[in-house]
């Protein structure tokens, strides 16, 4: 069998993979030494109460025959889609329908997935730094050409930096799939709704599509910042929505997300006819995909009871708090960061001109700090770090003093 040679195009491997390899390496070599994990954004909180209760009675009715439940619909249990559709869009006053609603195993699973309904030739755009499932599944899928200078030929960067304080603007070249994220990942920075809005009147000018992944907008605090991209006046005709339970209620094993495909989305087949994406996001599931467990989905049922808001807003007040910590502590040190407010991402520069691999060497060697390094992100990531909030209070603390005393040498 002839292999898919776009693997081989690829870094040999993941970014976040890569790092947990340099820290298991490191604490084999340094036995008892304590790590702090500031790097994958991981949570570190349990599930919320009331979805560890909606778990339980869904193993119950695993165990009747009366209540047992084999194979699901592929888009989701309709419990859950309507849920979603009338707590997270119909109460922000959005229009979104359950049927619009396709839910996942997961944000990443579907960010990668969705390759699969546009067509190899597309002209992809991506943020650099930007989450790597955009650019590495995208290269899997044929859509990179050749990597030259650490560039893929046929991507389109957007690239954001200090002077646009990390937020990508529309380019002048025409792109027909833009990935975008808000607030973002890695930087942790947010569009308004006058940039987002830019951003729908380029897609709508190029019949392009967005996939906006809005898998933090939990930790959106300011009201400047749309919480979805559905806020925005036509997007419902050129852009894809995805989110996650992941960083809300820390489903991150559990896996559970959604993905909005409204039905007034439509892209061009070889003939220019327009067919309907969310016609075709159902073929691709329906035919790959058996749904996500049902024990999994009453549990993010669960999360919009009153109860289940509530735990989830406790949780996600935890990681803001531990966020601000962050970026208060390394601001008055005099570190120059990004993010950390309507985020639980912190981008922060190098102090002396590092790159991000020997600044994250540094941190782990001396301070005992694992961090993401920005140049993972991509090539505009060079020089930086990324840390998150995501781990216990005291650890972040704790971690904000081992930092402060290591640069202080
Ligand atoms: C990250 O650290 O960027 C995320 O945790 C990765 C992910 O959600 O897959």
């Amino acid at each position: 069998m002839r292999i898919n040679d776009n693997f081989e195009k690829l870094p040999e491997s993941y970014l976040f993979s890569t790092v947990a390899a340099k820290l298991r390496k490191f604490r084999e070599e340094n036995p008892g030494v304590d790590v702090i994990r500031m790097d994958i954004g991981d949570v570190t909180l349990p599930i919320p109460a009331s979805a560890i209760s909606a778990m339980h009675r869904a193993v119950d009715d695993m165990a009747q025959k009366s209540s047992f439940h084999g194979y699901g619909p592929e888009q989701g249990y309709d419990f859950l889609r309507d849920a979603v559709a009338a707590n997270d869009y119909v109460a922000r006053g959005i229009d979104i329908k359950a049927d619009e609603i396709f839910i996942s195993d997961g944000a990443k699973s579907d960010l990668g997935n969705l390759g699969d309904i546009y067509s190899e030739d597309c002209v992809v755009a991506v943020a650099d730094p930007g989450y790597p499932v955009y650019v590495d599944s995208n290269v899997i899928d044929g859509r990179g050409g050749e990597l030259v200078d650490r560039r893929w030929s046929r991507f389109v960067y957007l690239d954001c930096n200090e002077a646009n304080g990390f937020k990508p603007v529309p380019p002048a070249e025409h792109a027909d799939v833009i990935f975008l994220c808000s607030p973002a990942n890695p930087t942790g920075v947010s569009f308004t709704r006058e940039e987002l809005a830019a951003w729908v009147e380029y897609a709508r000018a190029n019949k392009a599509v967005i996939i906006y992944d809005s898998a933090y907008c939990a930790y959106i605090t300011d009201p400047a910042v749309p919480h979805s991209i559905y806020e925005i006046p036509g997007a419902r005709e050129v852009a894809i929505e995805v989110r996650s339970f992941s960083k809300t209620a820390g489903f991150t094993g559990l896996r559970c997300g959604y993905t909005v495909v409204p039905s007034s989305l439509c892209g061009t087949d070889a003939e220019g006819n327009e067919v309907p994406l969310r016609k075709l996001w159902l073929r691709r599931q329906t035919t790959k995909f058996n749904g996500a467990s049902y024990i999994i989905q009453r549990g993010a049922e669960a999360l919009y009871t009153e109860e289940g808001k509530r735990e989830v807003r406790e949780n996600v007040d935890y990681y803001l708090e531990n966020a601000r910590t962050i970026r208060e502590t390394m601001s008055k040190a005099g570190f120059t960061v990004f993010g950390g407010e309507n985020s639980p991402y912190i981008w922060v520069k190098s102090p002396n001109g590092e790159g991000s691999w020997e600044l994250f060497g540094k941190c782990l060697s001396e301070a005992h700090i694992s961090c993401t390094p920005g140049v993972g992100f991509g090539d505009a990531g060079e020089g930086y770090i990324r840390l998150t909030g995501f781990n216990t209070r005291e650890n972040t603390k704790e971690a904000m003093r081992r930092i402060l005393d290591f640069f202080k040498k």
